[in-house]
């Protein structure tokens, strides 16, 4: 696929009707659990799959395709988007996106571990995007309507840049300390 300008401009323009739409439809949603067994990840992988299709067919095909972020992954987005996901986030997908957080043992579909890689890349920057923003009931994930879509930008940049240290330095070091 080759994105051309009035693509791209298409892209913004959705993006800030989206955020538009966002303005108007803030809703509280809260999400912590306290549980700190650990879950079997072995059978969800293939109830996973079909929820993850019914998700993308639900995707507007401008996020469905979007490849990277538009919001530029600088130092300070990471740290915003690191901080975001640490309040929001963490409490399902584990604090260093092992899927491992404390919820994750209460919950019929476990939260995606980011650094199943093979996992993960099934869905692009455009498809977490609107995953994080709108949730998901197919794949049990919640949606996050109070945060900005810049700051769902942020995350989304957070969880690339985990992704790809984890990746060049392996899993051994921790990707990150606080
Ligand atoms: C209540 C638990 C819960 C919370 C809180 C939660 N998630 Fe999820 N998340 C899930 C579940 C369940 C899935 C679906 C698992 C799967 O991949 O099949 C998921 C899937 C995802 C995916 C798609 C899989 C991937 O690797 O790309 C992304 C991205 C994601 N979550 C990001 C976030 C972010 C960012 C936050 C915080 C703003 C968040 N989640 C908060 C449970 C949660």
């Amino acid at each position: 696929m080759n994105p051309n300008s009035s693509h791209l401009s298409l892209v913004r323009q959705r993006f800030a009707l989206h955020c538009l739409f966002l303005l108007f439809f803030l809703a509280p949603v809260s999400s912590t659990a306290q549980n700190h067994d650990h879950h079997d990840h072995h059978a969800y992988h293939q109830d996973a799959a079909t929820g993850a299709a019914t998700f993308k067919e639900s995707v507007p095909e401008e996020y469905r395709i979007m490849e990277r972020t538009p919001v530029i992954a600088s130092q300070e987005s990471l740290l915003r988007g690191r901080h975001l996901y640490a309040t929001h986030c963490a409490g399902c997908h584990g604090r260093l996106g092992r899927g491992d957080g404390p919820a994750a043992a209460t919950m019929k579909k476990p939260p995606a571990d980011f650094l199943d890689f093979a996992h993960s890349e099934q869905y692009r920057p455009g498809e977490k995007y609107w995953l994080i923003a709108k949730g998901s009931t197919e794949l049990g994930m919640p949606g996050f309507p109070q945060v900005s879509p810049e700051d769902v930008w942020h995350m989304v940049n957070y969880i690339l840049a985990l992704q790809a240290k984890v990746k060049a330095e392996g899993y051994d070091s921790p990707p990150h300390k606080h």
